[in-house]
C-alpha cells in the first residue's frame, strides 16, 4: 500500500475533542513505515490518546492491513517536567465514594443496575458520576439516551480533561461517546486497560458523593489493572439467583479480596430475582429459583443489598434510554432501595 492510500485511510480517524478533524488535517501524522504510522501528539497526554491509537488500528485494519503498528511520540511545548506517575487521581479529589459494579460474569444486569443505581441515587438527592468501565461493550450510551452526544475536552491547569455528560441529574463517561455508530473497538492488551482508565481518571468529575464504575465483564488483568490505579473504595456484585451463579460471584469476590487489591464488597444485588408479567403486576414467579440471592450473600459472607425483579419494563426503559429507576413502578422502587441502603451503608 502506498502512503498516500494510507494517509487516505488515515482521514477517516476523526479527534473528537478537537472540532472531529481527522489526524491528517491535525497534522497528528508524524511518519508512515510499511504498516506502522507514528502518531504525534502535542502533550505528554491527549486525554484521547489510547481512542486514537485503537481508531487508528481499526482504520489500517479495515483498509486492508493485517497487522498494522501504531506508536506514537509527544511533542513536548515545554521542557518536560520530572516523570510522575502515567496517571493521577487528582480529579478524584472532590469524590467521596467511588464504587465498582461488578460480577464474576456477563450478562447478569450490571449496566442496567449501575444506571438504574445511579439514577436512582441522583433521585435521592445525591451528586453522582458513572463511568463506564466496559470498553469492549460500552452500554451506558444507550442506557441513558446519550448515544450519539460528545462530550467536550477541557483545559485545567495546564491538563486536558474530558467534561462527562449530564443527563437524568447524573454524570456520565463512555468511551461509547467516541466510538462511531456500529464500529467495534480493536484493542490490544495493555490499550484497553489504558482507555479505561482514562475514561475514569482523566474526567472532569467535579463533586460528587457517588462514583459508580460499571465494570466490564469477567475477573481477567484488565480488572486487576483498574483495581490497582483506580482508587475504588469497595464494590458491589452482581448476580442472577440460580445456584450456578454462585460459583462466578465467588470469582468476583475474590478478585477485591485478593491480598494486593483487598477492596470490602458493600454487597450483592439479586437480579431478576423474580419475574413479573407486565399484565399481572402483584404475581412473582421465582423462575430461577428462591432466594438464591440470600443464600449466596450468606454464603459470601455479605449483606444482600437488593433484589431487582426481571419484569420487561426494565429491558425496555434500558434499550430506549430512560432507566427505569426514574419512574413510579414497582421496578423504580426496588433501585431506590437498594440507592438507599447503599447510601446508609456507606455512610
Ligand atoms: N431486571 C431486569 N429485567 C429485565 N431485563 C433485564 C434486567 N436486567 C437486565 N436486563 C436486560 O438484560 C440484558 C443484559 O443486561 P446488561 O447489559 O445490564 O448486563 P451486563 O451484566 O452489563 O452485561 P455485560 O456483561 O455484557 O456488560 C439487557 O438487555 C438488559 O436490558
Ligand atoms: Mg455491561
Amino acid at each position: 500500500m502506498t502512503e498516500a492510500q494510507i494517509l487516505d485511510l488515515l482521514r477517516q480517524v476523526r479527534h473528537p475533542a478537537r472540532g472531529d478533524r481527522d489526524v491528517v488535517e491535525l497534522g497528528m501524522v508524524h511518519k508512515i513505515d510499511g504498516s506502522t504510522v507514528t502518531l504525534a501528539f502535542p502533550k505528554r497526554r491527549d486525554p484521547l490518546a489510547e481512542y486514537l491509537i485503537g481508531a487508528t488500528r481499526a482504520a489500517l485494519i479495515r483498509g486492508g492491513i493485517r497487522d498494522p503498528k501504531v506508536e506514537t511520540i509527544v511533542i513536548e511545548e515545554a521542557a518536560p517536567k520530572k516523570k510522575g506517575p502515567e496517571f493521577d487521581t487528582d480529579n478524584l479529589r472532590y469524590v467521596r465514594h467511588i464504587v465498582g459494579v461488578a460480577s464474576g460474569k456477563g450478562g447478569v444486569g450490571k449496566s442496567t443496575v449501575a444506571v438504574n443505581l445511579a439514577c436512582a441515587l441522583a433521585r435521592l438527592g445525591y451528586k453522582v458520576g458513572l463511568a463506564d468501565a466496559d470498553v469492549y461493550g460500552p452500554s451506558v450510551p444507550l442506557m441513558t439516551g446519550t448515544e450519539g452526544e460528545q462530550p467536550m475536552a477541557e483545559e485545567i491547569d495546564g491538563k486536558e480533561l474530558i467534561v462527562p455528560l449530564e443527563k437524568y441529574g447524573a454524570k456520565w463517561m463512555s468511551i461509547g461517546y467516541f466510538a462511531e455508530r456500529g464500529q467495534a473497538l480493536i484493542w490490544r492488551g495493555p490499550m484497553a486497560s489504558n482507555a479505561l482508565k482514562q475514561m475514569i481518571l482523566q474526567v472532569k468529575w467535579g463533586e460528587l458523593d457517588f462514583l459508580l464504575v460499571d465494570m466490564p465483564p469477567g475477573t481477567g488483568d484488565i480488572h486487576i489493572s483498574l483495581l490497582q490505579e483506580v482508587p475504588m473504595e469497595g464494590a458491589v456484585l452482581v448476580t442472577t439467583p440460580q445456584e450456578v451463579a454462585l460459583a462466578d460471584v465467588e470469582k468476583g469476590a475474590a478478585m477485591f479480596r485478593n491480598k494486593n487489591i483487598d477492596r470490602p464488597i458493600f454487597g450483592l444485588v439479586e437480579n431478576m430475582a423474580w419475574f413479573t408479567p407486565a399484565e399481572h403486576p402483584d404475581e412473582k414467579y421465582y423462575i430461577f429459583g428462591r432466594d438464591g440471592g440470600a443464600r449466596m450473600a450468606e454464603s459470601l459472607g455479605i449483606e444482600l443489598l437488593g433484589r431487582i425483579p426481571l419484569v420487561q419494563s426494565i429491558r425496555e426503559s434500558g434499550d430506549c434510554g430512560e432507566p427505569a429507576a426514574l419512574g413510579t413502578r414497582p421496578d423504580a422502587q426496588a433501585f431506590l432501595d437498594l440507592a438507599g441502603r447503599l447510601a446508609e451503608k456507606l455512610g
